[in-house]
């Protein structure tokens, strides 16, 4: 099956990057990472000055990461000299992330743009204000010569807007998203949060932020036909799908592979072709855009019809119906329809997939 894909005139051998993070923070680790099968590469963004990051710096559960990393620990002198040339010998395109300021983009691109087919530039820390991020956008188009990819960051408060603005300033597309926050991790050995940064606060990431990262996404491909690159809590290959539906042409990834190991990448990659084919596409190129319509609110009550067949008795649809329409007795399950909201919990929630009718 074709499972190659294009953004910006940028070919790759499938849609699944590593979003940039400390799995790319140097040629060893991006060169580790190529030999998972990525399709591309993407950087741990650069800047002028090496990071001085806290520690500790990243925690995680089985669904999401708080992390505090700011950008490369190390300067811009170690990727020009060692990091970049090290990885030119990777027969993958490679995205070089860099940031912030335009002063700082304008001293990085000419000393960087030999190394790598595109740019894409964190706008993490520069605050909401769009004027600026396009000032950023329109240098670096200028400077590159090569396609520029602007990152949004989850608490961008319009997404579309800011990939309108950067797209009208010369970026050739955005990659949506960073992560979100400030968040607060508690560790419940000792009720409070781990981190070394300032207030303890890092920036939230993983699986739990993908519903957050798909409507990004949908929300700017049904605005703006713009080549965008999904990110955000990717865990396997039928998320990675999901992103392609709603219109991202390929697809980063990260704290899965800190959740649950590098090989996950890999993972991904390998389930890529049975989870196109069992959603009846026959290349990767074929689901883009497939979950692009706009849909219009609906307020039809419809109640939950319960196959008792499947039907484990377990009452967890009684207890988790917020309208107290659910009783289970020790024989079945009875609905009652007055007081029954139609909101659809109960069948998200059934164990056993028994509950139907509600959820469209
Ligand atoms: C430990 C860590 C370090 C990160 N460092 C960077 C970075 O240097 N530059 C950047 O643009 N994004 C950075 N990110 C954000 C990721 O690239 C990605 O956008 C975000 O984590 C959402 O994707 P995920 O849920 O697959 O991790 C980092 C995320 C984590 C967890």
């Amino acid at each position: 099956m074709d499972l190659s894909t294009e953004v910006a005139g940028i070919k790759f051998k499938n849609p699944l990057l590593p979003a940039a993070g400390p799995l790319t923070g140097d040629d060893k680790k991006m060169k580790y990472v190529a030999s998972l099968g990525v399709g591309g590469m993407v950087t741990k963004t650069i800047s002028t000055e090496a990071a001085k990051v806290p520690r500790p710096c990243i925690v995680a559960t089985n669904n999401y990461v708080v992390n505090a990393e700011l950008w490369s620990e190390y300067g811009p002198s170690k990727w020009i000299e060692e990091f970049l040339p090290g990885i030119q010998s990777l027969e993958i395109p490679k995205i070089i992330s860099i940031g912030y300021s335009k002063e700082q983009i304008e001293w990085l691109i000419p000393r960087l743009k030999d190394f790598g087919d595109a740019f894409e530039i964190s706008t993490h820390y520069v605050g909401k204000d769009l004027h600026p991020i396009a000032e950023v956008a329109k240098a670096a188009s200028k400077l590159a010569g090569k396609p520029v990819f602007m990152k949004v960051s989850p608490h961008m408060p319009d997404p579309v807007e800011f990939a309108k603005v950067v797209t009208e300033s010369g970026a050739a597309g955005v990659v949506a998203v960073n992560s979100l926050g400030p968040a607060y991790y508690v560790d419940p050995k000792t009720g409070h949060s781990p981190l070394g940064s300032e207030n303890r606060y890092g920036w939230i990431s993983g699986p739990v932020i993908k519903p957050l990262a798909l409507s990004i996404v949908q929300r700017i491909r049904q605005s703006l036909n713009i080549p965008v690159i999904g990110v955000g809590g990717v865990k396997n290959a039928e998320d990675v799908i999901e992103f392609l539906e709603v219109g991202a042409s390929a697809v980063g990834m990260l704290s899965s592979a800190l959740i649950f190991g590098k090989e996950q990448y890999r993972r991904v990659i390998n389930g890529l072709e049975n989870a196109l084919k069992n959603r009846g596409y026959a290349s990767v190129k074929d689901a883009i855009g497939k979950k692009l319509d706009v849909q219009h609110a609906e307020f039809v009550v419809n109640n939950p019809k319960v196959d008792m067949e499947k039907c484990t008795l377990c009452k967890l649809c009684e207890y988790v119906c917020p309208y107290f329409a659910i009783e289970v007795t020790d024989r079945e399950v009875k609905v009652d329809p007055n007081a029954c909201f139609g909101c659809g919990l109960c069948e998200s929630r059934c164990p056993t997939k028994a509950i139907s009718g509600v959820l469209k």
